[in-house]
């Protein structure tokens, strides 16, 4: 891709800057086209699993194909490849227009996008080869695990270098969230994954019994804190002021939501082993900290929510803002929902069930998906010189085809939760259970179904994405900006 460099005078919003140096936006619209392909490779291998569990004549009978070696596939991808490409794409974004720099080395910020990508293509060879850790999230093995620490530690020199290279002097929020993110997942990656090589596909990991439980519930609960939470924050601490034409509503609420955000997040893991053998303690101590987390959790969607007070009327026209309001909104209800889920009684009914799964899709669907695509509509037609994206009504197709594809997925999965809790734990007066297991399966089938449409809905929105990213972008020339002038007053 070959680029060039705006002269200072061409656009409105750069008009007044000197071209002295740019930003490093190649790497930033490489990470953002590939977060719209892996969404879409992601999202299609997710309804093909829901179809599977729907049609199990769809596993063909071939091992690579079958359920247990795809959902992981969906997993990574969706997590690893989509969410993190987005991740990799608005925090390279955001750093160099916050500090007024451009990314600390070309080299090193290259060598993340390549290597993030091969991570992708690695996984998505071994994983339905069926080489697999067996930890959930960390499926995959040593020598894959060994690159995306290089990767990330890469990303982290890129990141802070940018941030140490800064020519303001104040730290935007958002960067704190990235770069909390950044080294909670090093520490988490590292951690979970100490293990022996036995052969380059096989390794056993150090830990054994309820240590290795916890140890995977420490990283898996701070994968969703930190990759999919934190992370998402710092977007939405750029993305809300910036589409809403005004600074965030509370600064001070930020910084006392950060630093509880991070510090709280920590000692929630223990809410994944209810009931196991896991310390009693341990597992209450979990169960609290799950509810204090409430608070800083919804301190940040009423910033972000509050920012946008005062042009609500802009929702009409504005297809960026409805994806943001109700990208937050899925915030609060999945922070409130996760909070209700970790109180022991009621994990009692709501565990093995699908109502996880419904809450797992309301944060992952409602939240990390939507605030990334409006992220996206917000920085690709900048990234390639155009003032907006080619079709605003097909922005507006997609936000609505995907917020109904949401319902329906969530509402589904809460109603198949409900019911599956309530029928495994039916007794007859003689004691007896009152259903078979089969008979719950076969209760949810119906549920099945509204589910595979939500996520078929979900996954047609991101296909219009992907045609009005190509529109938008096919006779364009990627624009370099220049590095806006340090700032005097901040
Ligand atoms: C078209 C959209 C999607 C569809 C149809 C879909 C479908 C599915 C299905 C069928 C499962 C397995 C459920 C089960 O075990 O019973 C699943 C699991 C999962 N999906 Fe998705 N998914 C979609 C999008 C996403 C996205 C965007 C993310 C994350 C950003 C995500 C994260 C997950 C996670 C973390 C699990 C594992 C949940 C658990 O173990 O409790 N999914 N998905
Ligand atoms: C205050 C915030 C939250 C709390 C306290 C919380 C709590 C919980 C609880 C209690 C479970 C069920 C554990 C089980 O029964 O096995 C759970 C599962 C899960 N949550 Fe949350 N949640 C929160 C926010 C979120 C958000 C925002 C997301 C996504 C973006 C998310 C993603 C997940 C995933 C992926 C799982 C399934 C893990 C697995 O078993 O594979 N959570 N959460």
């Amino acid at each position: 891709m070959s680029a060039n460099v705006l002269p200072a005078s061409a656009a409105l919003p750069y008009a007044g800057t000197e071209a002295r140096a740019t930003y490093n936006d190649k790497v930033v619209r490489q990470f953002a086209i590939m977060t719209v392909v892996w969404g879409i490779v992601g999202m299609a291998v997710g309804a093909f699993i829901a179809a599977q569990l729907l049609w199990p004549a769809l596993n063909f009978d071939i091992p690579w194909l079958t359920y247990s070696r795809l959902r992981p596939l969906h997993t990574n991808a969706v997590i690893f490849a989509f969410a993190g490409c987005a991740l990799f794409a608005t925090s390279y974004y955001v750093v160099q227009r916050t500090c007024h720099a451009r990314l600390f080395s070309d080299r090193l910020a290259a060598f993340t996008f390549w290597g993030w990508q091969v991570v992708i293509v690695a996984a998505a060879i071994t994983l339905p080869l069926g080489m697999t850790q067996s930890k959930e999230y960390a499926e995959l093995e040593w020598p894959i695990d060994l690159l995306i620490a290089a990767v990330w530690i890469a990303y982290g020199v890129v990141f802070f270098g940018t941030i140490v290279k800064r020519t303001v002097k104040h730290i935007y929020v958002a960067n704190w969230f990235f770069a909390s993110y950044i080294i909670t997942i090093a520490v988490l990656h590292i951690v979970n994954n100490l293990a022996i090589p036995v052969s380059p596909t096989k390794s056993y990991v150090i830990y054994s019994g309820v240590v290795d439980a916890m140890v995977q519930w420490w990283y898996g609960h701070n994968a969703v804190g930190f990759f999919l939470t934190a992370g998402f924050l710092g977007m939405m601490y750029y993305v809300v002021p910036k589409q809403a034409g005004k600074p965030i509503y509370s600064y001070r609420l930020s910084i006392v939501h950060f630093w509880a955000l991070i510090s709280i997040y920590m000692w929630a893991g223990p809410h994944h082993l209810h009931y196991t053998s896991l310390p009693d303690w341990a597992q209450s101590l979990g169960m609290v900290f799950s509810l204090i987390l409430l608070a800083p959790s919804w301190g940040g969607m009423i910033n972000g929510l509050m920012t946008m007070s005062g042009v609500w009327h802009r929702l009409r026209t504005d297809p960026i803002l409805k994806f943001l309001v109700v990208s937050l909104s899925f915030y609060g209800m999945a922070t409130f929902e996760g909070p209700l889920m970790s109180i022991k009684t009621v994990n009692a009914l709501s565990h093995y069930t699908d109502w996880t799964i419904g809450h797992v899709h309301a944060g992952a669907l409602g939240w990390v998906a939507f605030i990334t695509i409006a992220a996206l509509y917000q920085m690709i037609p900048r990234l390639f010189g155009k003032q907006q994206m080619w079709s605003v009504k097909l922005m507006d197709a997609h936000f609505w085809v995907a917020t109904i594809g949401i319902v329906l997925y969530v509402t589904s999965m809460w109603i198949a939760g409900v019911m599956q809790g309530l029928m495994w734990r039916a007794v007859n007066s003689d004691g007896t259970l009152t259903y078979t297991f089969v008979e719950s399966l076969k209760a949810t089938y119906p549920y099945y179904g509204i589910r595979l449409l939500g996520g078929l809905m979900f996954l047609s929105g991101m296909v219009i994405m992907a045609y009005n990213v190509w529109r938008t972008v096919r006779d364009t020339q990627p624009v370099d900006v220049p590095v806006l002038a340090p700032a005097t007053s901040h």
